[in-house]
Order: structure tokens, then sequence, then C-alpha cells
């Protein structure tokens, strides 16, 4: 890889345990210079543990996004505040413990990761197009910025996309679990997807078994859900970013079905 260029490798939400297994096995094959996840379904395919977030770390993994389930395991709150590469949304109220975003350095290149949550479909957070304001003003610095909007709707991330179109690096979406093929780069440089989907089960609603969702949606009554086995598919991006102007030169797909 030439030298006025680094890579980065973004898995979109890691579901459960088959999930974690794929994801580290491709994550550790991966040349690329900065790997990064979205792991609020690590646990059970909810929420995410310190023990789950130290697994995919010691996988080679640089830094973990999260998102609107990152709450679900309690033990999780103090790890946030003491571990620095597993970042909540940006756009809590002040004093909600954790970070919203971190600076990844490594060998000698670094890049600010940014979690941000929707509004649209979702909790009553605060704006995520103030709060990525708030950070661009405060940070000038100059260092590349990749944005994870975890949300809903897709017309609130194409917003957020061109809101911030030259001024990032990359926006990319999750939560949804959902692949969009709208990978582009935006007329002025900053890379956009709308969902770069899941790394879970194929044959499941979003990652979990099919039989208690369709369960839930025809009786309208609770049931418990289970995380998804079977063939699993890595569904992310592979990013190539100018180490000069902090822009995208490229966003690729990724989409593979791992036996
Ligand atoms: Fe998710
Ligand atoms: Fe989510």
């Amino acid at each position: 890889m030439p030298n006025d260029v680094f890579t980065v490798l973004y898995l979109g939400d890691i579901i459960g345990k088959p999930g974690r297994l794929a994801a580290a096995a491709f994550i550790k094959k991966s040349r690329a210079d900065f790997k990064i996840v979205n792991g609020e379904n690590l646990a059970g395919g909810l929420g995410i543990t310190p023990s789950l977030a130290m697994e995919m770390l010691s996988c080679g993994v640089d830094a973990i996004s999260t998102g609107n389930h990152v709450w679900r395991k309690k033990e999780i709150v103090p790890y946030l505040m003491a571990e620095q590469r597993v970042i909540r949304p940006l756009n809590y109220p002040p004093g909600t413990p954790g970070f919203g975003y971190t600076l990844v350095e490594k060998n000698g290149k670094s890049l600010y990761l940014v979690c941000l949550e929707g509004r649209t479909f979702m909790g009553t957070v605060e704006c995520p197009f103030r709060a990525t304001e708030e950070f661009l003003q405060e940070r000038k610095d100059g260092v590349p910025t990749i944005v994870d909007f975890h949300a809903e709707a897709t017309s609130e991330k194409i917003a957020l996309g061109w809101f911030l179109d030259g001024r990032v690096s990359v926006v990319l979406g999750t939560h949804t679990h959902v692949q969009t093929a709208d990978e582009r780069v935006l007329p002025k440089g900053t890379g956009y997807i709308t969902d770069i989907g899941m790394t879970g089960a194929t044959d499941s609603v979003i990652g979990m078994e099919k039989g208690p969702v369709l369960a839930r949606f025809l009786t309208q009554m609770p049931h418990k859900y289970e995380v998804a086995k079977g063939d699993i598919e890595i569904q992310g991006v592979y990013i190539t970013i100018d180490s000069q102007t902090g822009m995208c030169r490229d966003i690729q797909r990724i989409r593979e079905k791992v036996e």
C-alpha cells in the first residue's frame, strides 16, 4: 500500500458468538491499517460486556463503536469510563458515562472515530448534527475522522452525510443490520454509505432466530429472542483514505459468506 493513503476495515454490528468467531477470523487475516467494528450486539445479540470487548481488541481490533444497545449490560458502564477504545454515542446528555469519540493512533498514523445515534424512530438523544458540529469546532487538528452514524432512518443518515461532506473522511451507517448498496464518495470527498450491514447469520431476522421474531409479529406478545446460527455473513466496508487531505479515495462494500 503506498504511503500517501491508509486503509480501514470496518465491520457492521457483530451479532453474538457466531458473529464474534467469524469477525475475529476475518480481522486476523486483514491487512488493513486500522480495524474497527460496531460491537453493540456482541453479547448474545444485545449489548456488550468488558470481556467481549477485550476479546475483540485482542484479535487486532483497534476501536469499537456501539449504539442504542450499549447500555444493555450494566457491567459495561465502568469499563466505558476506563477504556477509551470502546465508545458510546456522542450525543447523549452531559454527564453520561463513557466517551463519544476516540483517537486511534497506530504505526505513525492516526484517526478519530466518532459514534452518533439517530433520533428518527429511536430514543430521545440530543441532536447528532449539532454534536458533530461541536466536535469539529473543538478539534481542528486535521486528523482524519470516521463517523459511525447508528440510526434507523435512511433520510437522517443521508442528511448527515451531506452535512459532513468535505469535513470528515467517512460517514457510515449502522444499526439496521441490512447493508445498503449506495456507497460512494460525495462531491467534496467524504465517503458515504447508509448502512454497512451486520456480521451475523444470513437466515435470520437481522441476526436473530426467525421463529420468536415471527411469533412476536403474529401474536404481538413478547418472545425471547436468540442469536441465529448457520451460515454467517461478514458485512462491512473497506475504506481508503488520503493521508494528506484526510478525504476518502475509495469505499468498497464487504459481503462475504463464512461456511
Ligand atoms: Fe445493532
Ligand atoms: Fe442499534
